[in-house]
């Protein structure tokens, strides 16, 4: 199937490595341009020296809202408009339930939530008028199906679900698309830390851990980045452009549940 994204301009936040990694890269490969975004704009310009294709580096830490709209001037300059948005950035610390902090909730609520949804709000006026717009959310299957020990992921992400479709049913009739996915276990920095940190917490070894992990996907072992990319670039295609509102699991069969 051709996806065919050349003269579409993608913004993927949180691309430096990992999952937006995997975005950036299979957007380009499509014929996509990109910009890549992390905390540093050392990081952001070598990651796009890598991406084969049109790529552009821009730093911008999601928890400042003065740098997201910085962000936006810069990437539109030097880009274009931008047809394909991808809502992403760093995990929040592991940790139970209780003792989070008000400010702690507080600096991640802005980070992983608000200063999203900042930047679609000043993506969506040329969606709007170019009748084509894609916002894609990276969250968690811990939306799904909450995950131990990720507390605060599993409060705040749902915020992000319930934002997109509510604009899902607002933007749809101007040809835009609203979609999450939701990865399970991909292999990535982030993921190597949860392990380790799970193995310290619960006296195994990372091993162990992996193993036990592993088990409980039907597919056998943990997914990677250019995997969870390709599911990315569809829901980002003129081809997904009946797909609106839904969540899309990454994850190797891992949600035990049906809805
Ligand atoms: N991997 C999984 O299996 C999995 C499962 C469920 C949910 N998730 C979630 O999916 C997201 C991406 O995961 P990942 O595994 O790709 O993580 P990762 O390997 O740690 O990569 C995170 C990316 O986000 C950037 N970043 C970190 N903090 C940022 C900030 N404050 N502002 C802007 N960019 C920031 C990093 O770039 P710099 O370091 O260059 O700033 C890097 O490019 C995370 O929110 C994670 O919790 C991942």
């Amino acid at each position: 199937m051709e996806l065919n994204l050349s003269g579409r301009k993608a913004l993927v936040m949180g691309s430096t490595k990992g999952l937006g990694y995997g975005i950036a890269k299979a957007l380009a490969a499509e014929g996509a341009t990109v910009g890549i975004v992390g905390r540093t704009l050392e990081n952001a310009t070598e990651a796009a020296s890598t991406v084969d294709g049109n790529a552009h580096g821009f730093a911008c830490d999601t928890a400042n809202a003065e740098q997201v709209d910085a962000l936006f001037s810069n990437a539109t300059a030097q880009m274009g408009t931008i047809d394909i948005l991808v809502l992403n950035g760093g995990g929040p610390p592991p940790g139970s339930a209780q003792g989070v902090s008000s400010d702690q909730w507080r600096a991640s609520f802005d980070s992983m939530f608000v200063n999203l949804v900042r930047l679609a709000d000043l993506a969506l006026p040329h969606m709007i008028e170019a009748r084509f717009g894609r916002i894609i959310s990276v969250i968690s299957s811990g939306v799904i199906e909450p995950i131990p020990n990720l507390a605060i992921s599993n409060a705040i992400r749902p915020a992000l679900v319930g934002w997109g479709k509510t604009l899902a049913g607002e933007v749809g009739k101007h040809g835009i698309t609203v979609n999450a996915i939701a990865p399970g276990r991909i292999a990535t920095d982030r993921l190597k830390q949860l392990d380790a940190n799970n193995a310290q917490r619960l006296g195994k070894s990372v091993d162990e851990i992996q193993s036990a992990s592993q088990g409980r996907i039907p597919v056998g072992r943990y997914g990677r980045p250019d995997e969870f990319g390709s599911a990315a670039a569809f829901l980002a295609s003129e081809r997904a452009s009946f797909i609106t509102g839904s969540i899309l699991r990454v994850d190797g069969g891992q949600i035990a549940s049906i809805s």
